[in-house]
């Protein structure tokens, strides 16, 4: 049967063992010039409806160089923008690819197109959740600290998409994640119940984000505003106040803290130049990574 990736909720603790594995394998043959043809032949549709330029790249460069096409898609130049049901496209793509990659706002469309596909969706954002990102966060957070377990996590912001990719996968691995957002933009109810009472050991919810990054190992931050909400930016200047992470709330985390952001960043808001702009900083490391976690999900997805 095929296989979809559209939360992290859809991969068991062996499977993200798996992709940590092979991605930090694909990287250093990488690193030494070796190109392995693992998808010579196969073709992989990418539908955005959102801008990108991380998460495309990343899957277009990963697929060309696994010997493989990348056919990019802006929902506007698809029949999609004319009202053609989504299941009738995900069929007719079905005929044509071997995998799709899609960006949407609303998630059950990426829902719609898993179940009338019969080959492999990914989900390279929604509204709801960003699982390709948080899975080459974590291989990061595994370079960089040499494991996840036993390290402490704060996210400071939004109650996001990709804070939830963050409750899914901290449900799942164990892992010791605090999350600070201000009061009404929190994490969703429906999140934190698919989570379970277990994960609630290790899940632990706030609104002062100095609590959150008291010894923290990580601090995560991302936009206050994400794609489709910027209308919204200036209410939510206000409610984020003390939120930024910078230099003095850092101040009250562990001295060789990691910074990660998804990126991109917006400066003097979410997080400060100084900080963004640190000597020691693993955005970028962060950035490259999705590449080689991109190639590991679609090697695990598309060859059978
Ligand atoms: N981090 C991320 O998904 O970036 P893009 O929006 O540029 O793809
Ligand atoms: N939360 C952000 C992430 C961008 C990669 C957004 O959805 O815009």
């Amino acid at each position: 049967m095929k296989k979809d990736l559209l939360s992290l909720l859809d991969l068991e603790r062996e499977d993200f063992e798996h992709l940590f594995k092979r991605a930090m394998k694909l990287k250093e043959r990488h690193q030494k010039g070796i190109f392995d043809s693992l998808l010579a032949g196969k073709t992989l549709g990418l539908i955005f409806d959102k801008k990108s330029t991380r998460t495309r790249i990343a899957f277009e460069t990963a697929m060309i160089q696994m010997g493989g096409h990348p056919i990019y898609m802006s929902t506007q130049d698809t029949q999609i923008s004319r009202n053609e049901p989504a299941k009738d496209t995900a069929r007719v793509l079905s005929r044509y690819i071997d995998c799709l990659a899609m960006r949407t706002f609303d998630h059950a469309l990426v829902e719609e197109f898993a179940a009338s596909s019969t080959i492999p969706v990914i989900n390279a954002l929604t509204d709801s959740f960003h699982p390709c990102q948080i899975l080459s966060d974590i291989m990061t957070v595994i370079e960089h600290k040499g494991g996840y377990k036993g390290i402490k996590i704060a996210w400071v912001g939004d109650g996001n998409n990709v804070a939830n990719s963050w409750v899914n996968a901290a449900s799942v691995l164990g892992i010791d994640l605090i999350l600070a957002c201000p009061d009404g933009h929190a994490i969703r109810q429906d999140i934190v119940d698919a989570a379970g009472a277990d994960a609630m050991d290790n899940i632990i919810f706030t609104n002062d984000p100095k609590d959150a990054v008291k010894g923290a190992d990580v601090v995560y931050t991302d936009v206050w505003a994400s794609m489709g909400e910027e209308d919204e930016l200036e209410g939510r200047l206000a409610a984020f106040e003390g939120f930024q992470v910078n230099e003095d709330l850092l101040a009250h985390a562990k001295d060789d803290v990691l910074v990660l952001h998804c990126l991109p960043a917006h400066r003097g808001e979410e997080i400060s130049e100084a900080v963004l702009e640190a000597e020691n900083s693993a955005f970028w490391d962060q950035a490259e990574n999705k590449r080689h976690m991109h190639k590991a999900i679609l090697e695990s997805l598309i060859i059978k």
